[in-house]
């Protein structure tokens, strides 16, 4: 790779060529063409006046395309070619949040760059990922697509997969270009409703929204996209405070930002625009310095400079920044690096790697009088449930260049594991998750009387996850509920599978069953993943990402929560069905709580079975006076008291008792995922900063304050395991 004061001296000399049309040339990404070329295409790319394309699938068109640019235009300049892999590309791993749900960053990391190769061999060099925006509000559907309720777990994750897919080299074979996006506050939407407004104050803006994206850019991403919301009246796409004070001059980004899919003419229906030309002005001097897919630059920008409203010094530094990256991934190297093949079938390392993410994404809600793993000694079993055998719909959202015919369904990983001599009696009972066609339930439910124990595989289809497809209701959509409660019928203990694209509202449901395993979308391996946490090959050491809700009502429900002055936890609370008649206000306990689900959650973040037990204990200080600016080290022994080895997170929580702004009742600060044999003890030690341990108060400034503070390690954010310090100037 040529080092960075090379790429400049490039791009300068580049650039000093350059028309003012070619310059806006490259700040336009349009999408492929669905057929053949049209001529009109061909010749805008014979002027120069493209510089990205996104969605160009097939192989022969994308190198077709190249070839014009690099040959007919004057300048020769080659396009970025975009493309959303967002969890795979021809192998898909477990969608975002899954992934999350790991607590594995370098397993992300794995995932991110067996992606990047598959893609790059494909032909293109960008992806529009990770998606790092912080959702607490699981009705909103892109919750699928990125890491969850919490800023330290997705700024981790938003790091290692910016390093996954670009690696050390844009220009390897094996590296494509990432994208942080959606900058910013795309996930606080009202409602939960996809696209709509978010209203976030700047310290929540700085402390919770934006730490993973300074996670990507400190990790040296590529680009960063925009969003398509507004923020405090203001649109993403045209907002200067973010795009230029925050992200270039505060944090030194020094990659390009793409404006979201027609964000910038979406300006206009936000009401911040008055036209394109307006909302081509307004973005340009925000600092995005590339439009897709709608054409305010293409059509305004020139007559926009040539008046002189958009100074040209701005154009030039937008087109800079584009052409270092396409320098970065070696497009302008020769012979030519872009290669556009056919993607092959995953390979089997990479099968092998989509599995062990599957595996450790799992999370074991419930497991009553252990049955599970399955025991060896059962000799039949019923595999019912509308997404038992659909190659489809395990592998999620986004899902783009991924084919069903490579998913191995969790019907076909039992067939295949227990062989021919064992009975599986499969019904679907429901035809997908929507329908509420209850005609196979009979059917379903007289295979399960013949069986031992059933696996019953529910959930949601992958459209009902991913860009707006929020829903309201969180509950297992059609008659799946009751083929449930049918199934029950059977008196034979049931295994739940529940494969979807953001928490559900179960609770209705669990009681039914005896084991309850939350699978998310888990990809081509879904299958063989599923069937070794069955059958006991591996423990189930998933742990939630985000929190879920009992009922959509208590949306939203997060583990980093204010406290109120009226906490719930510290009065008796009377229940909604045991109120008496003309009950005096005051006797059912004054606080924060609904009256008829309380205060707590179904699952709380973090929160996640194993087959084996994990007894913390000993949790320690380096000293419980620190200094400020001091390293410490916070340790627990973790022991494995159960048969089976097995992995588990250990969480390190805070709650930082008083402080000049209040603070949540517990953050998040550090994890570790660890493996234990059974009988071991670990002595697992965190290695902190007090700097992780402050906030930004009211004047913006990011401080750490002296003070008590409270420090919890466990299994998930509700470990009562605790210890107190404080931190002295
Ligand atoms: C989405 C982006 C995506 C882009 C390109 C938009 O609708 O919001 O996340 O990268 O389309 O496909």
């Amino acid at each position: 790779m040529p080092l960075n004061n090379e790429i400049d001296e490039k791009a300068d000399e580049l650039l000093a060529k350059m028309a003012l049309a070619e310059k806006i040339g490259q700040m336009v990404q349009i999408a492929g063409p669905k057929g053949p070329i049209p001529d009109d295409l061909k010749q805008r790319l014979r002027e120069g006046k493209i510089g990205s394309m996104l969605n160009v699938t097939d192989p022969q068109t994308n190198l077709e395309i190249q070839r014009i640019a690099a040959e007919e235009s004057r300048l020769g300049i080659p396009l970025i070619m975009a493309r959303d892999v967002i969890h795979g590309f021809r192998t898909l791993f477990p969608i975002p949040l899954a992934q999350a749900a790991t607590w594995d960053p370098q397993l992300a990391e794995a995932c991110a760059k067996a992606a990047a190769k598959e893609a790059r061999s494909a032909g293109f060099q960008w992806t529009f990922a990770p998606m790092m925006d912080i959702a607490r509000d699981p009705r909103w559907g892109r919750v699928a697509e990125g890491f969850g309720e919490d800023p330290v777990l997705a700024a981790r994750f938003a790091s290692a997969m910016v390093r996954g897919f670009q690696g050390s080299d844009l220009s390897d074979p094996g590296s494509i270009a990432a994208c942080a996006k959606h900058f910013a506050g795309y996930g606080a939407a009202e409602g939960g409703r996809d696209y709509d407004t978010a209203n976030i104050p700047e310290n929540l803006l700085r402390d919770v929204y934006l730490p993973p994206f300074k996670a990507a850019v400190d990790a040296g991403v590529a680009t960063v996209m925009s969003a398509f919301n507004e923020i405090n009246g203001i649109p993403a796409t045209g907002n200067i405070r973010l795009l230029r004070h925050i992200l270039r001059n505060e944090w030194g980004f020094s990659g390009f930002v793409v404006s979201d899919w027609r964000s910038v003419a979406e300006m206009i229906d936000h009401g911040f625009c008055e036209d394109m030309k307006d909302a081509a002005e307004k973005s340009v001097l925000a600092g995005v310095d590339m439009e897709m897919q709608s054409s305010a630059y293409a059509d305004h920008l020139e007559k926009l400079a040539m008046e002189g409203t958009v100074p040209r010094t701005l154009i030039d530094e937008a087109v800079r920044r584009i052409l270092r990256i396409k320098w970065r991934l070696g497009l302008f190297n020769k012979p030519a690096p872009y290669y556009a093949k056919p993607a092959d079938a995953p390979s089997m390392e990479d099968r092998e790697l989509s599995r062990t993410a599957a595996l450790k994404s799992i999370v074991l809600l419930k497991n009553k009088n252990r049955l599970l793993p399955l025991s060896k000694n059962i000799r039949s079993l019923a595999v019912i449930g509308p997404l038992a055998d659909d190659p489809y719909e395990v592998l999620g959202t986004w899902n783009r260049d991924g084919r069903a015919e490579d998913a191995v369904t969790p019907l076909a990983a039992v067939r295949n594991f227990l062989g021919e001599s064992f009975r599986i009696h499969y019904s679907a009972g429901l035809d997908y998750s929507r329908s509420s066609d209850t005609g196979q339930f009979a059917r379903a439910l007289e295979e399960a009387q013949r069986s031992e124990a059933v696996l019953l595989f529910v959930g949601e289809e992958a459209i009902l996850s991913g860009e707006a497809h929020s829903r309201a209701y969180l509950n297992l959509p059609g008659s799946q509920e009751a083929l449930i409660a049918e199934i029950a019928r059977s008196g034979k203990p049931i295994v739940l599978v529940i494969l979807a694209g953001r928490p559900l509202t179960i609770g209705a449901v669990t009681q039914y069953a005896d084991a309850v395993l939350y699978a998310w979308h888990p990809g081509t391996m879904c299958g063989p993943a599923i069937v070794d946490l069955i059958f006991g090959n591996e423990s189930p050491s998933g742990k939630l990402p985000i929190t879920f809700p009992k009922t959509e009502g208590q949306i939203p429900v997060y583990h980093a929560h204010k406290s109120t002055g009226r906490p719930p936890e510290n009065v008796p609370l009377t229940m909604m069905e045991d109120i008496p008649l003309r009950a005096y206000q005051s006797s059912l306990g004054d606080a924060s709580r609904y009256l008829d689900i309380g205060y707590l959650p179904l699952y709380p973040f973090g929160y996640g079975l194993s087959y084996t037990e994990f007894v913390y204990a000993n949790i320690k200080m380096s000293s419980n006076r620190i200094r400020m600016d001091e390293p410490f080290e916070a340790s627990v022994e973790v022991t494995n008291t159960g048969g089976m080895e097995a992995e588990e997170v250990v969480q390190l929580y805070i709650r930082d008792l008083t402080a000049s702004l209040t603070r949540p009742v517990r953050e998040l600060k550090d994890f570790e995922r660890i493996r234990l044999k059974p009988k071991e003890t670990r002595t697992v030690v965190f290695h902190l900063s007090t700097d992780v341990l402050g906030f930004h108060n009211s004047v913006m400034e990011y401080v750490v304050e002296p003070g008590r503070f409270h420090l919890w390690i466990g299994g998930d954010s509700t470990t009562t395991l605790m210890t107190e310090f404080a931190v002295v100037r």
